[in-house]
């Protein structure tokens, strides 16, 4: 978490850095702040709240002199979100800065030991120590900040990615990488770098980047080649330079009122983009590369075990229902976090199916080293090209959503589950376990699924309505079977995380064992009541929150009769197979949960204590 960017260079640097601060703070909004180096000495600003805040207060002393700088948005894990905690942090001279993403885990006892050797400290971050222990090796030692670096890096167990500046060599700044992401843009000639978590702060200056790789860092200087180092052993890594695919386009709003919002209605065209060139109806065939590769190694699969967290991890338990319905292969699907620290039965037999929109979580990237480790084959779904966990991998496949910045998840939901469901039903091909004839009609049916989206988001309007009716509730229940189960989970964790308003997801029939006692006539109950799941079952379920008052939202297939008469609002969606239903029952939950967030005044893009990219543990 925490997005950091810096700039050195010859253009004004604030601007680049505030603006690359606005694009990063998908993933921390504590606190934020920026350094800048007018030549003579080191400008800081840092305060609690959004970068906004931080761009009211720098609006004012700006000079406009500054080529260089570094900035910071926090999501706080030592130290509580205040002006102090903030950073870039300084040295205890005033001569370094720095802005870090990750943890020191052994900076208390660095911390004690700096301070014995008459270091104070103003914050309580593990940052602080950091810095104050490259200042403390570059005077003891008499090293220039590189090698300074270098062996606090070695001295330090944790996880970071830091830029560091020295105003006693202010045409530098040293940036290192281990377990979070940085990269580098390179300008023409190395006549200016930039410096991000991700590139889209520096995407209108430049397409050139290096992604620093574990354990590395780098030198950047200006007019001079990136120099890219191993921080264990000195060794020099050629840097490699890669060409940005992304367009600022992608990154904006377009006219939205929100990220969230811009996100859910590009859902058509990003799953169109997630088929596309995979699902081949007139050929009769999916073709995934990434799987067709290594069908021996699935086809002999003895178990697939699925490591994912949050919304991915819903996306993993639909994946459940479609590996085993039509490929009959046993599947798990595990907490990552939860995974990594038990010390669960793998074998080289298993396949283990990581899923991850940024390709960063920490948990995850975890679950898969130790999957790895115990001879398992890891496959990866990501959605972020060049991420962490896609380069980690053995073998995998994108989903091609698109950058995805709101922290609700949207669109990488429903990509993860097409591109998971297509993998099913190739495996079954391959296997034997679907006819010829059902196999088509899921090809045909999924190619209709991206107009069946487009269709389902002019219900817009009536879900506003219905928003309108619930906003004030405190407590909200999602109901559903099979392979809308996991669309209930995320249904409620779509409520909870932008509106604030406590909500459960349980498979219908659980109901009876526990939530049932919480239904009164201010209960709303969303119950996902597809024609082709068990809606015999689904309608007694609804009978019984009906006799108990309870306000009933269904989601239901067009032209049903029963359910309609019972309940409260129904929501409409086109009739598609059940195992392709999630794509289009969570259409109508995600504009739920985004219209009663706005109308209770929440930040839908932001929501309070959350990031985007879980890069701690
Ligand atoms: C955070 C995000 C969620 C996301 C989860 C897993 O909690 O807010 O939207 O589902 O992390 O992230 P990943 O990038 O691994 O899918």
């Amino acid at each position: 978490m925490c997005g950091i960017t810096g700039y050195i260079g010859y253009r004004d640097a604030y601007p680049i850095i505030i603006n690359g601060l606005k694009r990063l703070e998908y993933r921390g909004y504590d606190s934020a702040g920026v350094m800048l180096y007018d030549g003579n000495s080191i400008n800081l600003s840092k305060v609690k709240g959004k970068v906004s805040v931080l761009e009211e207060r720098v609006q004012e002393n700006n000079s406009g002199q500054s080529i260089i700088g570094i900035g910071h948005t926090r999501w706080a894990t030592h130290g509580i979100p205040n002006d102090l905690n903030s950073h870039p942090h300084l040295s205890q001279s005033g001569n370094l800065a720095i802005v870090h993403n990750g943890i020191i885990e052994n900076y208390a006892s660095l911390r004690k030991e700096l301070k014995d050797r008459g270091y104070t400290f103003r914050s309580d971050t593990d940052t602080e120590v950091l810095v104050n222990l490259i200042e403390e090796i570059k005077i003891q030692e008499g090293v220039k900040l590189g090698e300074a670096v270098q062996i606090a890096l070695n001295q330090v167990i944790g996880a970071y990615a830091i830029v560091v500046f020295d105003s006693e060599k202010p045409d530098e700044m040293v940036v290192a990488k281990l377990g979070s992401p940085i990269a580098i843009g390179i300008g023409k000639d190395n006549d200016e770098f930039f410096v991000a978590s991700d590139a889209s702060p520096f995407i209108e200056y430049t397409k050139d980047a290096i992604y620093l790789e574990d354990g590395e860092m780098a030198i950047i200087k200006k007019g001079r080649e990136v120099k890219i180092h191993k921080i264990q052993d000195d060794e020099e890594v050629d840097p490699n330079i890669q060409q940005l695919q992304l367009s600022l386009d992608q990154i904006e709003k377009g006219g939205y009122e929100h990220f969230m919002l811009k996100e859910i209605h590009e859902q058509p065209e990003a799953i169109t983009d997630t088929i596309r060139g995979r699902l081949l109806p007139e050929q009769g065939i999916i073709k995934i590369s990434g799987l067709e590769n290594n069908m021996k190694r699935f086809l002999n699969a003895e178990r697939i075990i699925i490591v994912a967290c949050g919304t991915s991890w819903h996306a993993g338990l639909v994946a459940e229902y479609s590996f085993e319905e039509f490929a009959r292969i046993p599947v798990e699907v595990e907490y990552a976090s939860e995974f990594r620290y038990r010390d669960p039965v793998i074998t080289e037999k298993d396949i283990v199916i990581a899923i991850s929109q940024s390709g960063e979580t920490a948990d995850t990237l975890a679950a898969i080293k130790m999957a790895k480790s115990k001879g398992a084959f890891v496959f990866g779904v990501c959605n972020v090209v060049g991420s962490s966990i896609a380069r980690i991998n053995d073998s995998g496949v994108y989903t091609h959503a698109g950058p995805e910045i709101g922290v609700a998840s949207t669109k990488a939901f429903t990509t993860q589950i097409t591109v998971l469901t297509l993998m099913a039903l190739r495996l079954a091909r391959a296997k034997g376990t679907i006819t010829s004839a059902d196999f088509r009609l899921y090809l045909q049916e999924m190619e209709l699924i991206p107009k069946k989206v487009a269709q389902l988001l002019q219900v817009d309007k009536h879900v506003k309505e219905i928003a309108q009716r619930y906003l004030l509730s405190t407590n909200c229940l999602y109901l559903g079977r099979g392979y809308n189960f996991p669309v209930a989970l995320e249904g409620a964790l779509k409520l909870k995380e932008i509106s604030y308003i406590h909500a459960e997801g349980y498979p219908a029939a659980e109901m009876k064992h526990g939530p049932i006692a919480l239904i009164d006539d201010r209960m709303p109950v969303i119950v996902i009541a597809t024609n082709k799941g068990h809606y015999d079952k689904i309608v007694s379920n609804i009978q019984e929150i009906k006799s108990r008052s309870g306000k009933i939202i269904a989601i239901v297939t067009e032209g049903d009769i029963t359910v309609k008469e019972m309940a409260d609002h129904v929501i409409e969606i086109p009739e598609t197979e059940e195992a392709l239903s999630p794509l289009l029952t969570t259409i109508p939950l995600q504009l739920l949960s985004y219209y009663i967030a706005v109308m209770r005044g929440c930040n839908v893009d932001q929501p309070r204590n959350l990031a985007k990219s879980v890069t701690v543990e």
